[in-house]
């Protein structure tokens, strides 16, 4: 127990000295959530808020590198004072701002065989001897700071959502889905697709049965690959995220965390630093295009000699609230597409449902790309997808933060600002018609 109460100031214990090493350890204080590590072996302790300032991951789940704690998420690094020391999307000559700094406790001691915290200026100069052995604090609920779009938000009622491939409901068959806390009984009839209880409407698009379950005010992703015959398609099984759909749409838009989220996968060939993102907003969300250098082993040309790994890659990204995405991957080098769509169906607050859909053109004069070719490009993007939805299960928020001053923003993160505007959006629009 604290010296003067949960909640008040004083000094906490947090952790026996032994337990303390170069792997941050989690730990609460004063009703609050922080992280105690070393930033050397031996060396002494230091201790931070538990969430990183920028998307707020846990720093629990971060390591140790060159003295400093870096972040899981996007490789945001710290020093034992807190201060932001670096942050790769900015590059190697990038100044990070002073509000990436964590808001460390006012002081940390290591006294009778514990770990102590001051989390506040207390009068008290250094930890008292303990009467008998310390408790600490059990870590306390984490608490949201501002408002969070969850996967039960009220506005989710008036918009289409996936919620099945449509080959998971064969003809006279009958599938029960879950959608924005509730179940909801498919049927495939003679006559076309029933829903029960009943909903606004219920339909088949892009290879998957869609449901509005009150008068939708959503705009379409338009998706022009599905109509045009230089594509071939493959579906990734439908996974499931334990979180809301927010912060995995965050994610999917996002192109600085491959590095240090991506590792078995992609993100060795991704370099950390991004130009910034110019975007373009349209009805319904908005259009953002950016360009970077990656590594092609795919293409065949490399394969023989003809042309170099590293290529030029343009990136469109299509968003659509509340959770469409359309990414188009065009190799101007060899002129081959890759497009992905993630379509997420909030399933309950703790619940995301993702389809993934791959779209595959190997370029002008080229052969359709083969069913070998396809097969794997899946089996690759559902090994990215599982790293994207660790690190979600890992990142535990009940929404996106909608209030900006609730995260640390910088250049590359433009996409998440929209999104996170484009949100507050489709919020605003439903209570403008509740009003009217
Ligand atoms: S670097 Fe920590 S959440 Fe992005
Ligand atoms: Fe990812």
């Amino acid at each position: 127990m604290g010296t003067t109460g949960w909640g008040a100031t004083g000094w906490f214990p947090v952790a026996r000295t032994a337990d303390v090493g170069t792997a941050p350890v989690p730990v609460a204080a004063g009703g609050r959530s922080w992280v105690v590590v070393r930033m050397r072996r031996g060396g002494e302790v230091s201790a931070f808020p538990a969430r990183c300032p920028h998307r707020l991951a846990p720093l629990a789940e971060g390591r140790v590198a060159d003295g400093r704690l870096e972040c899981p998420f996007h490789g945001w690094r710290f020093d034992g004072e807190g201060r932001c020391t670096d942050i790769p999307s900015l590059g190697a000559d990038g100044v990070p701002p002073p509000r990436a700094d964590l808001a460390v406790p006012w002081a940390v001691e290591e006294r009778h065989g514990w770990v102590w915290l001051a989390p506040d200026r207390t009068t008290t100069p250094s930890p008292p001897r303990p009467s008998g052995t310390p408790q600490p604090e059990p870590a306390p609920a984490d608490a949201s700071r501002g408002p969070v779009f969850g996967n039960l938000d009220p506005s989710l009622e008036h918009a289409w959502h996936p919620v099945a491939l449509s080959r998971e409901l064969r003809p006279g068959g009958w599938l029960q889905v879950r959608l924005l806390g509730r179940t909801w009984m498919l049927r495939r009839t003679d006559t076309g697709l029933e829903v029960d209880p009943p909903a606004y409407a219920v339909r088949e698009r892009l290879g998957m049965i869609w449901l509005a379950p009150a008068e939708p005010r959503d705009v379409p992703l338009e998706v022009p690959e599905a109509a045009d015959p230089a594509f071939v398609t493959g579906w990734l099984p439908p996974l499931r995220s334990p979180g809301p759909a927010g912060p995995l749409a965050d994610t999917f838009l996002d192109a600085t965390h491959s590095a240090f989220v991506h590792t078995t996968t992609i993100g060795a060939a991704d370099r950390p630093a991004v130009g910034p993102a110019e975007i373009t907003v349209e009805p319904g969300g908005f259009r953002s295009v950016q360009e970077q250098e990656v590594d092609n082993p795919a293409d065949p040309d490399v394969v023989s000699g003809a042309r170099p790994l590293r290529q030029r890659r343009r990136t469109t990204y299509s968003y659509r609230a509340p959770f469409q995405l359309r990414l188009r991957q065009e190799f101007l080098d060899s002129g081959a597409t890759t497009t992905l769509l993630y379509l997420l169906q909030p399933e309950d607050a703790d619940s995301t449902r993702i389809y993934v859909c791959l779209m595959l053109a190997a370029g002008p004069g080229r052969t359709l790309p083969d069913p070998r070719t396809v097969t794997d490009q899946v089996a690759l993007q559902q090994r990215v997808l599982e790293e994207d939805i660790a690190a979600q299960e890992a990142l535990a928020l009940p929404g996106l933060p909608l209030d900006r001053r609730d995260e640390v923003h910088v250049p590359a993160d433009a996409r998440g600002l929209a999104l996170r505007q484009a949100l507050c959006d489709f919020i605003a629009a439903g209570e403008r018609r509740l009003a009217a």
